[in-house]
């Protein structure tokens, strides 16, 4: 028996990475789990790797009608919806004087415009029961503001201060609304860069490597559980200590 025996998880971009990871985590512990991905091709072969814990519900985070639809198909599929990770995320960057505009546009939309409409679709079910998660997929980016990542940065800035306001909005219906921060992360999106760029970020990084995705998937269980109950609006990097606080 775990916190998460039969709850309804709906992760974004969970086809594959950090999202296919939390996924796997929140059906281990027993819960039932909406593969979300805007590639739907991905995002069913996913769901079909899981078995018959998994659903797959594709959908783009950008588009309102489609999260819409996603949290009214998560509930007549899997009868309710109790946690939403907002994980979906792209990076296109390039030096702020450089930055084309369309990819600020891009950035900015799927990162953050995304969080904030799958939140929006989310949040009434979640406050009518008087139950619930919400746990955001922010970065160290955002903390710090990462040379290179103008766009980037702003969204999951973005993402912290809304965590925040929806924290505050959602705390008295007994909502949580939390962050977790990833560092470098073993993915696809860290393995486009070059031994150079990998070596010396490993050096500004205290365990001198970068994190692996389950590093990411057992901090957002522990915000998604009863043990974080009591914890709202905060973001909590993993990061190897990266961005610790002097
Ligand atoms: N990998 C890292 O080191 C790292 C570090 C900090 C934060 N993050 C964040 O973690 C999250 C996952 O990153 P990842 O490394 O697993 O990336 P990834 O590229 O492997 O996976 C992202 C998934 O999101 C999906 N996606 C993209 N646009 C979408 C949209 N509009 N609607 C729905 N799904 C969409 C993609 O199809 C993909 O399956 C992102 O939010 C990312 O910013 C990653």
């Amino acid at each position: 028996m775990t916190d998460f025996d039969n709850k309804v998880v709906i992760v974004t971009g969970s086809a594959r990475g950090i999202g296919k990871e939390i996924a796997a985590a929140f059906i281990a512990e027993g819960a039932k789990v909406v593969i979300s991905d805007v590639n739907a091709e991905a995002c069913a072969a996913t769901a079909k790797e899981f078995g018959d814990r998994a659903a797959a519900i594709p959908a783009n985070v950008t588009v309102k009608s489609e999260v819409e639809n996603l949290v009214k198909q998560t509930q007549e599929k899997l009868g309710g919806l109790d946690i939403v990770v907002n994980n979906a995320g792209v990076t296109r960057d390039g030096l702020f004087v450089r930055m084309k505009e369309e990819d600020w546009d891009l950035v900015l939309n799927i990162n953050l415009k995304g969080t904030f409409l799958m939140s929006q679709a989310a949040a009434p079910v979640l406050m009518k029961q008087r139950s619930g998660k919400i746990v955001n997929i922010a970065s160290v980016s955002g903390l710090f503001g990462n040379y290179g990542q103008a766009n980037y940065a702003s969204s999951k800035g973005g993402i912290v201060a809304l965590t925040k306001v929806m924290a505050r909005e959602l705390a008295p219906r007994n909502v949580n609304v939390n962050a977790v921060a990833p560092g470098f992360i073993v993915t696809a999106m860290t393995d486009k860069l070059t031994d150079e760029i990998k070596t010396s970020i490993n050096k500004q990084i205290p365990f001198g490597r970068m994190g692996q995705v389950k590093d990411i998937a057992d901090a957002v269980l522990f915000l998604a559980s009863e043990r974080a109950s009591y914890i709202t609006g905060q973001t909590i990097a993993v990061c190897g200590g990266l961005t610790m606080q002097s």
